[in-house]
């Protein structure tokens, strides 16, 4: 009920077993945590703005563009791929509705860090893309999406909102330790892929090769070459079942979700203190050196 949902306040942030959370992710907890997985499931893990939409319209194509092509033009992305600890009043919970999934395999969206995740996700030993993106265009992005989003914490001014982001007081906790965590995981359970946003924003068609051998799928060249086209950024922008419009607590007067689809857009909002002051922190907090990421292509 759109109505109801403009009456639900923007939340406060509060620990979590360590990580800064709301109460609209957190609500769900404990059959969030006893949620059963499938063995075919597959979990679309990301920190908030990495390029989740992205690659979760890739794979819902890859999966689903055969047998159901009428779905993609009805069912909006965010209902096709449910958002596991997902719990605002009035909405269907993220919970019910991967429950509710009619389909198989299970696509299933979460931003949780890696020691959040149900354990029957690795009982099963589900398949999990992981997608990371820099992180000084990951807090742009982020900044933007607390502005026209009703269900996060006030963002404030770009230096707090910056400096909250550098001390890891942002919903699903501190992208540093968001990034590592998962990274760490790799290195001892198999059935994960760990993917770039700028590798995809280089050259998505290889990722979808990339994507399609983990998957152990078998599409033709012209097949992922179709999709790799549909999901371009304009495209996708253009497209209302992908591109969020339609969604009851996103202000687009605000911002779109589809904002800019770039790497490289922190140099239009970091001062050049602010880049020498991220920089400088970043090499603390940053100490593995088979992790890295690109701030430009
Ligand atoms: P910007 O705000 O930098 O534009 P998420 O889906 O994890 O919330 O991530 C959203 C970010 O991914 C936004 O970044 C959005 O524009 C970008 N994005 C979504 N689809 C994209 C596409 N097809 N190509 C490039 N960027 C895309």
């Amino acid at each position: 009920d759109l109505h109801k949902v403009d009456l639900i306040p923007r939340p406060e942030l509060f620990d979590f077993h360590g990580v800064s959370m709301t109460c609209y992710f957190t609500d769900s907890w404990e059959r969030v945590q006893n949620f059963q997985a499938r063995p075919d499931d597959i979990l679309i893990a990301t920190y908030p703005k990495a390029g989740t939409t992205w690659v979760s319209y890739i794979l819902d194509l890859l999966y689903f563009d055969k047998t159901s092509p009428e779905h993609r033009k009805s069912i909006p992305i965010y209902d096709r791929v449910p958002f596991l600890e997902m719990f605002i009043p009035s909405i269907i919970s993220g919970i019910d509705q991967v429950e509710g999934l009619p389909t198989s395999p299970r696509l299933i969206k979460t931003h949780f860090p890696v020691q959040f995740v149900p354990k029957s996700f690795w009982e099963q030993k589900c398949r999990i893309i992981y997608v990371a993106r820099n992180a000084k265009d990951n807090v742009v992005s982020f900044f933007h999406f607390d502005h026209m989003t009703k269900i996060e914490p006030d963002p404030g001014d770009w230096n707090t909102y910056f400096k909250r982001f550098m001390e890891g007081k942002m919903v699903f906790g501190s992208w540093y330790d968001h990034v590592n965590g998962w990274w760490k995981k790799k290195q001892t359970y198999s059935n994960l892929h760990y993917m770039f946003f700028e590798d995809m924003v280089e050259d998505t068609e290889h990722e979808i090769n990339k994507l399609c051998s983990f998957l152990g799928l078998s599409h033709s060249v012209e097949e992922k070459r179709h999709i790799s086209g549909g999901v371009q950024f304009e495209n996708m922008k253009k497209n209302k079942m992908a591109n969020y419009s339609t969604h009851p607590v996103m202000d687009f007067k605000i911002s779109s979700f589809m904002r800019k689809g770039k790497v490289g857009d922190w140099k239009n909002h970091f001062t050049v203190a602010q880049n020498e002051e991220f920089d400088e922190d970043y090499k603390k907090k940053m100490k593995d050196p088979t992790l890295q990421f690109r701030t430009e292509i």
